[in-house]
């Protein structure tokens, strides 16, 4: 299998591979994990970035000096093995004082409690260099819809996200934000559940420019929604700052498999449009394949790198099988059979208005109305061509 290397930018969230794997119903199955051993593992594996929530590196509680401690340490491994932090996010759901929510808790005081958590953390992630962060409202949100005015709700997150980017703009960090979307859990119903709730949303911010988005794979199919067409529409907007890829299969809690496990076809597809679904065949996304995922609980260390592993190479693999799928002259032919190409045409000539499409009998009037309810359209033959690819039988 292709061995993943540091030019691939694949990054993994210290959580990930740190997952102790406590869960709702049982204790933790693993020991704590180490920034520092995390940095040397990934690195040797072919990773190039790590990212951390602050409690992810520095545990809640840890005196001033300890602190000073871990992050120096952690520098030190960064230093020695080149390895990067390209983003960095916070923890706005763990501690009990977010049961409500951070940015948008019904009570004032954790809602300043929580800008100034993100406020040093900002701190410390422009030090290490990140130039995404991202915002993940787990807790943001409810389980009674009479007890949170969305209204308000709204505003307060926009409250937030403005005010976090104003201290970003003038301590000149540069960063970009990316909002990651969730329909639900750990609330009943998260704020910003689907790619397009986060887009709309952004619209309406004061530095909707620096704002984008941050999708994970599992929580657009949590939704029933096509996470492929999700990261289109984001690029399509100029959006896709960030991404989290995973498995999940289908409607059920959150899983955060390895890449590729759920809706592997959905993974082929996303892979496709990463790296080939540019206007000119190339890559439409250049940051960082960013893996959130959670090893298997029954896994021991060994496992753990094992699944790390494992995102990484079935990445590669589907990344190839697209390569390949586009090379093939039969898929070329039934791509032009499907006239995928022909949807990029504007539907109006060069200076047409409505009134020439108004004047244009053979538009309506004289349309061969029945030879276009009559075509086949050569879907499935694309259909047929991607699994045979997908399956390596071609
Ligand atoms: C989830 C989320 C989280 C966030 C992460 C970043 O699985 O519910 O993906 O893992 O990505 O906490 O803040
Ligand atoms: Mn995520
Ligand atoms: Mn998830
Ligand atoms: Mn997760």
């Amino acid at each position: 299998s292709p061995i993943p290397t540091r030019e691939d930018k694949f990054s993994f969230g210290l959580w990930t591979v740190g997952w102790q794997a406590r869960d709702l119903f049982g204790e933790a199955t693993r020991p704590a994990l180490a920034g520092v051993e995390a940095v040397h593992k990934l690195s040797e594996m072919g990773a190039y970035g790590i990212t951390f929530h602050d409690d992810d590196l520095v545990p809640p509680g840890s005196s001033s000096s300890e602190r000073d401690r871990i992050i120096t340490e952690f520098k030190g491994a960064l230093d020695e093995t080149g390895m990067v932090v390209p983003m960095v996010t916070t923890n706005l759901f763990g501690d009990p004082v977010f049961k409500d929510g951070g940015f948008t808790s019904n009570d004032r005081s954790v809602r300043r409690y929580a800008l100034r958590k993100v406020m040093q953390n900002m701190d410390l992630a422009a030090e290490l260099g990140a130039q995404i962060y991202v915002f993940w409202g787990g807790r943001e949100g409810s389980e009674v819809d009479f007890a949170k005015d969305v209204r308000s709700a709204l505003d307060r997150y926009r409250e937030g996200i403005d005010l976090l980017a104003q201290y970003s703009i003038d301590k000149g960090y540069g960063m970009k934000f990316a909002i990651e979307p969730k329909p639900n859990e750990p609330r009943g119903d998260i704020l910003l559940p689907s790619i397009g709730h986060a887009l709309a949303f952004i619209a309406e911010l004061e530095h909707s420019d620096m704002v984008g988005i941050n999708p994970e794979t599992g929580h657009e199919q949590m939704a029933s929604l096509n996470y492929t067409h999700g990261i289109a529409q984001a690029l399509w907007a100029g959006k896709l700052f960030h991404i989290d890829l995973n498995g999940q299969k289908g409607p059920r809690y959150d899983q955060d498999l390895v890449f590729g496990y759920g809706d592997l076809l959905q993974a082929f597809s996303t892979v496709d449009l990463l790296e080939n679904g540019g206007v000119d065949g190339g890559p439409t996304y250049d940051g960082d394949r960013h893996f959130d995922y959670k090893p298997l609980r029954t896994e021991d260390m060994a496992g753990v790198w094992e699944s790390a592993l494992a995102n990484m190479e079935i990445y590669l693999s589907l990344r190839e099988k697209a390569k390949a799928f586009r090379a093939d002259p039969e898929v070329q032919a039934a791509l032009a059979e499907a006239r995928v190409e022909e949807l990029a045409r504007p539907t109006l000539g060069d200076g047409e208005t409505y009134d020439t499409l108004l004047q244009d009998r053979s538009a309506f009037e004289d349309f061969d109305i029945d030879r276009a309810r009559e075509q086949g359209y050569g879907f499935a033959r694309l259909q047929r061509l991607s699994l045979e690819h997908l399956l390596g039988v071609r």
